[in-house]
């Protein structure tokens, strides 16, 4: 077991609900166990030392899910623990009170992990229950899925500090923890969307805030061709979100020239990655052949949505020893260890 060099956690007992949540040093740690997490795993496809055994999440989830809720899940038993998916069926505020909701669970479990429509929703219930409540996506933010979209940018290129991210379409959620987790960590953040499809102001300023002390450019802008080049990565998402179905028909009109094809990906130029969230509309906000493609790293940032959630999960749940512990690493200290964020 080789000690690595990594700050006291200070996840313990906190919730996350937004990207803004974690300073720069936590997401380091967090990358750090997730690179020890992710090795061993893949290794040997189990753990050593089962860090949450006996420990038990709930999943709420009013929005259909497939990587959410799979790597949650997985991840939990995968760590020795536990978790019970929720349905629909438990609608939050209608068949019983948010309030009421939370103060039952946070008897029974050690977490909550919520996908709701309004962000307002997980506010509401962090607030109401004793225990981590982590968001698994609502209308403004999706901050797991930034954590791993950044995980996985810091593997592929050894550092995040100075990357260019260029977002094209929605100034959604995804976008919103995007900017938000970028300008943490010194990644600029371009988005081009159509007049009408741009980011919450409050976000842009909180964001801005952060980037301060990062020097990360948030820039914005129409043209696609413009946003992307020189980017090292082109991330698109659906156009229309969950819970905006009513809308599809007009936003697919105002979002037809935000296609992310092979003409893009060249004026971004040739080193350009590609991301997405997923899941994907093939044809609408991406082509097959640039998704599919040699530039893709979107499945890599669905595995890492697995390695990057039980490393948070490790360190909002683990017995205050485990998270003490560096994460041990059979061959010597992981290579990210050393890589700055
Ligand atoms: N990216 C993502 O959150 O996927 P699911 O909606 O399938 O969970
Ligand atoms: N913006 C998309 C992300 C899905 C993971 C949505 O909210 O539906």
């Amino acid at each position: 077991m080789t000690a690595m060099p990594v700050a006291q956690s200070s996840l313990g007992g906190r919730d996350l609900l937004s990207a803004a949540d974690l300073s720069a040093s936590e997401v380091q740690r967090l990358f750090d166990r997730a690179t020890h997490l992710k090795a061993e795993f893949r290794a040997t496809r189990r753990h050593a030392d089962p860090l949450l055994a006996g420990r038990t999440i709930a999943m709420l989830f009013q929005r259909p899910s497939l990587r959410t809720r799979v790597t949650f899940e997985a991840g939990m038993a995968q760590l020795g623990g536990h978790a019970i998916y929720l349905t629909h069926e438990t609608v939050l505020g209608a068949r019983e009170s948010v309030r009421d909701v939370a103060r039952n669970l946070d008897r029974f479990v050690d977490a909550i992990v919520a996908r709701t429509g309004p962000h307002q929703v997980v506010v509401e219930l962090a607030a109401q229950a004793a225990v981590p409540v982590v968001n698994g996506l609502t209308l403004r933010e999706h901050p797991c899925q930034a954590l791993a979209d950044l995980f996985t940018l810091r593997e592929r290129f050894g550092r995040l500090a100075g990357l260019v991210l260029a977002f094209v379409g929605d100034g959604n959620n995804v976008y919103h923890s995007l900017a938000l987790l970028g300008a943490t960590l010194g990644v600029d953040v371009r988005l081009a969307h159509p007049e009408g499809y741009g980011p919450d102001r409050r976000i842009v300023e909180r964001a801005r805030e952060l980037a301060e002390t990062t020097g990360a450019a948030l820039v914005f802008g129409h043209d696609p061709a413009e946003i992307v080049r020189g980017a090292h990565v082109v991330y698109t998402d659906a156009w229309t979100s969950m819970g905006q179905e009513a809308e599809a028909e007009e936003r697919r009109d105002a979002f037809a020239p935000y296609q992310v094809d092979a003409r893009l990906l060249e004026t971004a130029g040739p080193e350009a990655m590609v991301m997405h969230c997923l899941p994907a509309h093939r044809g609408e906000e991406i082509t097959s052949d640039v998704m599919d493609g040699p530039m893709s790293l979107i499945l890599e940032q669905s595995e890492n949505r697995l390695h990057v959630q039980k490393a948070l999960l490790v360190e909002l749940l683990a017995d205050e020893a485990a998270r003490a512990e560096p994460p041990a690493s059979a061959g010597g200290r992981p290579e990210a260890s050393t890589t700055p964020v």
